[in-house]
């Protein structure tokens, strides 16, 4: 079936972005709004935001005024007589929009395919409000519309499968890359992104970390476009909690249950940049700009960190020579302790190659590196760190191991000298329990490769001071890392939201809702994130994965949280990953 007009019934968040992108595609756009006002508001935002694509070089001024001419406006559902399709754009309401779906089966010519861009509700109770469930199905579009290349095309057990390629065709014509699934709450993207958008509100709830450091983690540690509490200001926190509450519904999973500030915030009024107040305030109603609200983080900030010019790295792994290269980069003076003259020596080796490849790629002058190599000394004996002001520890990922060398560095270390960690998994307070000086223990956990990746968690565990807490974020700073300050739990802010999203991934995949392309493409595409699950397993090893999803559950007792069988298969298989040739996928 060939589809000219299109209508829109709904110019919210979603809604006007779906009447636009339709315009810039060439359809001719009927935008429905149930009043007067709300019809001009939805107006404004496509003009504004066809405004900004003119701005940024994304359309031309005659562009622009050819795809406002494609779009009429209207307050009365009767001019969708003659529209091909309906994508409806209403609030997240069940009866709402069978109410609606009611009226355009009225309205709307028997040929005429209806589309809901509901996130989570079923598509087929939608379906079965009307005369022609056949010909309904869900076209689900990301926000923002006009830019996420991806769109979740539902189809329910009635919907007939020529709709089906029409609706496929269609979000084709638009620039999308449409993957067909049936109709179970949150489908692909939902299913996997809320469960982590709630975690992540969680940790906000129980002061776990400050909203600008749980966004700065994901953005950095995994490179998501947005952080999870910037993100839900965007979807609108009213809708977010409907989402979360349908899968709840379906899934009876406590992780889908909306954490109860979510309910606060909307009851409040605080519903995110469309009411320009959400987790962050905005400069107005619909900006994306963020104003100070006086409640930014950094507490830490008040206390007068110690001063540190010598510190000391204990290791001789990718972790170890990466931290000693990123402290010397920062000015200071580095003693890289290995366990044997043999690692010491591979171990600065690993450190003059990684700053030769720097320097040939054009990222550091040759003076500026043998200034920074100088600035490098190696010992094979801890006895030459008793003058150091700080330590940090990148050994084996050992309980037994990190406790007995933080035995033997209290007993060595100046007092008053920080000892810090760089464990993954291991509780820091353990470490802390066998000094001395507990106060001045604290975790630097670091990301692989660290010369690369800016983010660093700084962990404070129940006894750390808060002069080393401010110290630590200060060395941070000074070696051009991002500090993320967080308590001493298992994952800390990264991993902890990230793995459990994985282990989601690996379940959807074990239902056989969808393939695993289709997964890592929802989540490319429709949420931007730099690999699909499935593509980041392989990377990160699946042994390493399912470590981590143990101490998650474990730590946490979520039934949620236990390791999905098939990841635990695979690496019984010796399915590794990318590192055995084999994992999700195979490699050459
Ligand atoms: N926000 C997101 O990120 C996102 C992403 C994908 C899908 N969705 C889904 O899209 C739909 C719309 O969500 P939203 O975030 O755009 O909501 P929204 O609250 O921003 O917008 C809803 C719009 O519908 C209008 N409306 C209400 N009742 C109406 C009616 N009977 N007829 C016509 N218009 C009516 C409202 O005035 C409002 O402008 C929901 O089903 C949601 O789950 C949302």
């Amino acid at each position: 079936m060939e589809i000219t007009t299109v209508g829109v019934v709904g110019l919210g968040t979603m809604g006007a972005g779906i009447a636009e992108v339709c315009a810039r595609h060439g359809y001719q756009v009927l935008a429905i709004e149930p009043d007067a006002d709300s019809l001009e508001r939805g107006r404004g935002s496509i003009s504004r935001s066809t405004e900004r694509a003119v701005t940024r070089g994304k359309l031309t001024d005659t562009e622009r005024e050819e795809v406002l001419s494609r779009i009429s406006f209207s307050t009365q559902l009767e001019d969708l007589a003659s529209v091909d399709l309906v994508v409806e754009a209403i609030p997240e309401d069940l009866d709402t929009k069978r109410e609606l779906f009611g009226q355009l089966d009225k309205i709307t010519p028997p040929h005429a395919i209806l589309a809901s861009n509901t996130s989570s509700l079923s598509v087929t109770e939608i379906a079965v409000a009307t005369s022609r469930p056949a010909r309904v199905a869900g076209l689900h579009f990301f926000n923002p519309a006009p830019v996420q290349a991806f769109v979740e095309v539902v189809r329910t057990v009635v919907t007939d499968p020529s709709v089906v390629d029409d609706l496929v065709a269609m979000a084709r014509s638009l620039g999308k890359e449409p993957v067909v699934i049936g109709d179970r709450a949150g489908f692909i993207a939902n299913a996997l992104l809320f469960g982590y958008l709630n975690q992540a509100v969680s940790m906000y709830e129980a002061n776990y970390a400050s909203r600008e450091d749980i966004d700065a983690a994901m953005r950095m540690g995994c490179g998501y476009p947005m952080g999870p509490l910037a993100l839900l200001d965007l979807i609108g926190l009213d809708t977010a909690y409907q989402i979360l509450d349908t899968m709840y519904r379906q899934s009876r999973d406590r992780l889908h249950a909306p954490a109860p500030i979510l309910k606060q915030m909307v009851t409040a009024g605080l519903k995110g940049r469309k009411t320009g107040r959400g987790f962050y305030a905005y400069a107005a109603p619909n900006s994306p700009e963020i104003v100070d609200d006086g409640s930014a983080a950094g507490a830490e900030s008040n206390v007068e960190p110690r001063p540190v010019q010598s510190v000391g790295v204990v290791g001789s792994g990718t972790m170890a020579t990466g931290i000693a290269e990123v402290l010397a980069k920062g000015g200071f003076d580095v003693t890289l302790v290995a366990r044997s003259e043999s690692s010491l020596t591979r171990a600065l080796g690993a450190l003059d190659k990684s700053l030769e490849k720097a320097v040939q790629r054009g990222k550091l002058e040759a003076a500026d590196r043998d200034g920074i190599r100088a600035r490098v000394s190696g010992a094979s004996s801890l006895e030459s760190l008793a003058q150091v002001d700080l330590v940090v520890e990148a050994v084996v990922e050992e309980i037994s191991v990190k406790t007995a060398l933080f035995e033997n560095l209290d007993e060595i270390c100046k007092p008053g000298a920080i000892l810090a960690t760089t464990t993954s998994s291991l509780p820091v307070v353990e470490l802390a329990a066998v000094t001395s000086r507990p106060q001045d223990v604290v975790g630097l956990h670091f990301f692989n490769p660290a010369p690369v990746m800016r983010l660093v968690e700084v962990v404070r565990t129940v006894s750390t001071s808060p002069v080393t807490l401010a110290t630590a974020v200060d060395v941070t700073q000074r070696a051009g890392r991002h500090p993320v300050v967080c308590g001493d739990r298992a994952g800390f802010i990264v991993n902890a939201l990230l793995f459990p999203y994985l282990n989601d991934a690996v379940g959807m995949l074990e239902a056989n809702y969808a393939s695993a392309d289709d997964i890592d493409l929802a989540m490319k595409k429709g949420c931007g994130y730099p690999m699909g699950p499935f593509e980041l397993l392989d990377v990160v090893g699946l042994d390493v994965s399912l470590a981590i999803q143990q101490t998650l559950y474990r730590e946490f007792r979520e039934p949620g949280f236990a390791p999905a069988p098939r990841l635990e298969h695979l690496v019984t298989a010796g399915y590794l990953g990318r590192k055995t040739g084999r994992g999700f996928r195979a490699y050459e």
